[in-house]
């Protein structure tokens, strides 16, 4: 096309693709440049907020390393990752939630009932349910990857005080598909607020709190893989996570148990429970 106008240049584009380009390529890129070329025309985008944009992207590009990506924390708090999330999520399934960047590799195997918290202390929850299948019945041997804040609100990766494997755990189901550990509750945090996504946040008037919550990676053969979080219905994030990653089936009532009641065949080490709280919840996984 030699004579390229504001109202040609997303078809132009389209005419760009060479004849055996992917087709699924074709029509992401051709879907991408159609809303990126509607996106400068709807806000008349000026030169000076086009260089803006593009200087943000270079400082997330500086910033990022292998312990740290910004690009996926830009998606997070612009709701894309969750959006991704929920497309692809099975009705009926325990819903997914976001990754997040705080997951170690090669966590410590735990044994059922054993003690995430070790010889942290804050209050004491017993967290126990069931992995499912999409008919109810019980997995057995299904893999739980789990792992959550210190009361410091830091994860291990983040604090140099802490083993790199501290809140951190692997779990295989018995044979009645069920699951319990100790730990301690995990505290609401904020998301590192320190680069351009924080000035993203600080402009458009926004926090970077996420609710209290443990993650989960959920695996049994024949099945899915889930990625997930369970949150505490008492917390004051919860209608406000800053990467929009709570579903209405991941919250949880932490209940408080009186003083006494602790169950048998619970690890605890350090502190000892006068009272504690208590979180059922089960998985169901989608088939594979
Ligand atoms: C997290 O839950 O660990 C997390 C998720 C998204 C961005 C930052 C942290
Ligand atoms: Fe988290």
């Amino acid at each position: 096309m030699r004579n390229v106008t504001k109202e040609n240049i997303t078809e132009t584009f389209t005419g760009y693709f060479g004849d055996d380009t992917d087709p699924r390529v074709k029509e992401v890129l051709s879907s991408l440049a159609h809303h990126i070329h509607e996106f400068v025309r709807e806000t008349k985008l000026t030169h000076d907020e086009w260089r803006k944009g593009l200087e943000f992207l270079e400082w997330a590009g500086k910033i990022t390393s292998p312990e740290r990506n910004e690009f996926v924390l830009l998606s997070d708090v612009l709701g894309m990752s969750s959006l991704v999330d929920m497309m692809h999520s099975t009705p009926e399934a325990t819903s997914s939630s976001v990754l997040g960047p705080f997951h170690v590799s090669n966590p410590p195997p735990l044994e059922i009932g054993g003690d995430m918290k070790r010889d942290f202390e804050g209050e004491v929850v017993v967290v126990e349910g069931r992995v499912k299948d999409m008919s109810g019945n019980p997995i057995a041997g299904a893999e739980l990857d789990i792992w959550q804040t210190a009361p410091n609100g830091m994860y291990s990766s983040q604090d140099p005080e802490q083993d790199i494997h501290s809140f951190h755990a692997l779990m295989t189901t018995d044979a009645n598909g069920r699951y319990a550990f100790t730990t301690v509750r995990p505290v609401s945090y904020t998301v590192p607020d320190d680069g351009p996504v924080g000035e993203i946040l600080r402009a458009a008037g926004r926090h970077p709190w996420r609710p209290s919550h443990l993650h989960f990676v959920v695996k049994a053969a024949g099945h899915r893989d889930l990625v997930t979080e369970v949150f505490a219905a008492d917390d004051p994030y919860l209608d406000e996570d800053t990467v929009f990653g709570v579903r209405e089936d991941l919250v949880m009532t932490y209940v408080p148990q009186p003083a006494g009641s602790f169950p048998d065949g619970y690890a605890l080490s350090g502190q000892v429970a006068d009272s504690f709280a208590r979180v059922d919840f089960d998985f169901v996984l989608p088939a594979a």
